[in-house]
């Protein structure tokens, strides 16, 4: 099968692109590398990766790789709190335009696509765990800190849109933080940048008062999903892909600490210090997995085997 994975150098992106290629498959990556590790290039480039640097907002070559391919996996995307606000107009234009080139080509070679989503789409969630067809609450336009959200937000319904209008053979996934090797701190990333300052005995900052929950999904669960959602999904539905283990950050904090033997200490940071006076914070995100247990999937890793994981690999390398 060939696939043609957009943002194909990133996290996800690397791991998916291996993950296929080992089962026989071939990959063409588009990727422009704003983000994302740049090992990432070699390591999937060695593995047989083909890789093109380009932005998924160019519509010819958009097209003329999506004619060439079996399934097209769209990640591209503008990630990361600090640099989704740094650059709101990109962030917007990836999303917005850049999905909307993918689905325009999807739909013109009739090729089956698969869209990554966000548990940001919930935005301020009230009660856990998040089911897909749960009412989604998000801040003022003026706060920069939801503007990931808004594009994740337009994506699926550019994706829904195309499917209900035109026929687009599309399955959307919403990834409820994902963890895993090569993972970068850089832009906020909270598991890379904990293990990191641990590994080096500097503190570990956490923002708010830390009571903030999340659940991490490590990487080798969520491609299982994406797989799983690829292969027996409904066209035209959403997935939440996620794991159940709900922690607090600064319960994450402390468990980073212990498990890297660290000496390091734990600084508090409020939010407004750390991301400006208008950010605004989701309490808790935990994502209702039954949709896709229904296909089959259920995590196979807890976090701390994920973690063990992490830390090995920042540790050796
Ligand atoms: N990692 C997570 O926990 C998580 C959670 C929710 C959703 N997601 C979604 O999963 C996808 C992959 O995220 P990731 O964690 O691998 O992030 P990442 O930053 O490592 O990967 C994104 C990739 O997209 C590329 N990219 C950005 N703009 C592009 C453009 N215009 N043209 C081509 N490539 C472009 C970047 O260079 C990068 O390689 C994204 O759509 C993200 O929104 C990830």
């Amino acid at each position: 099968m060939d696939y043609f994975i957009t943002g194909g150098a990133g996290f996800i992106g690397s791991h998916l692109t291996e993950y296929l290629l080992n089962k026989g498959n071939r990959v063409t990556v588009l990727d422009n590398f704003v983000s994302g590790d740049p090992r990432n290039i070699t390591r999937i480039g060695e593995k047989g990766a083909k890789i093109i640097k380009g932005s998924v907002l160019d519509k010819d070559l958009v097209y003329s790789l999506a004619a060439k391919c079996d399934k097209i996996v769209h990640l591209a995307a503008v990630v990361g709190v600090r640099l989704a606000m740094a650059r709101g107009v990109e962030t917007m234009r990836v999303s917005c335009l850049g999905t909307e080139r993918v689905l325009e080509a999807a739909v013109a070679y009739n090729k089956e696509v698969f869209i990554a989503s966000s548990s940001a789409i919930y935005g301020k969630i009230r009660t856990v765990p998040v089911k897909e067809e749960d009412d989604i609450l998000l801040g003022d336009t003026k706060k920069e800190s939801w503007l990931y959200s808004v594009g994740k937000l337009a994506e699926e319904h550019l994706a829904l849109s195309y499917y209900r209008e035109q026929g687009a053979r599309v399955k959307v996934g919403r990834f409820f933080n994902v963890i895993g090797p090569y993972q970068v701190g850089t832009y906020g990333m909270v598991v890379p940048t904990f293990i990191k300052k641990a590994l080096t005995g500097n503190p570990l900052p956490v923002y708010g008062d830390g009571s903030q929950t999340r659940t991490f999904a490590y990487i080798k669960d969520a491609l299982r999903g994406v797989e799983i959602i690829m292969k027996r999904g409904r066209t035209g539905e959403v997935y939440n892909i996620g794991s159940t283990g709900e922690i607090t950050i600064l319960d994450l904090a402390k468990k980073v600490i212990v498990m890297t033997g660290s000496s390091s200490k734990i600084s508090i940071i409020p939010f407004q210090e750390a991301f400006g006076e208008e950010f605004e914070e989701t309490n808790r995100r935990v994502p209702d997995i039954s949709r896709l247990r229904d296909l089959g999937y259920s995590p196979r890793y807890c976090l701390n085997e994920a973690l063990k994981e992490i830390i090995d690999f920042h540790r050796f390398g």
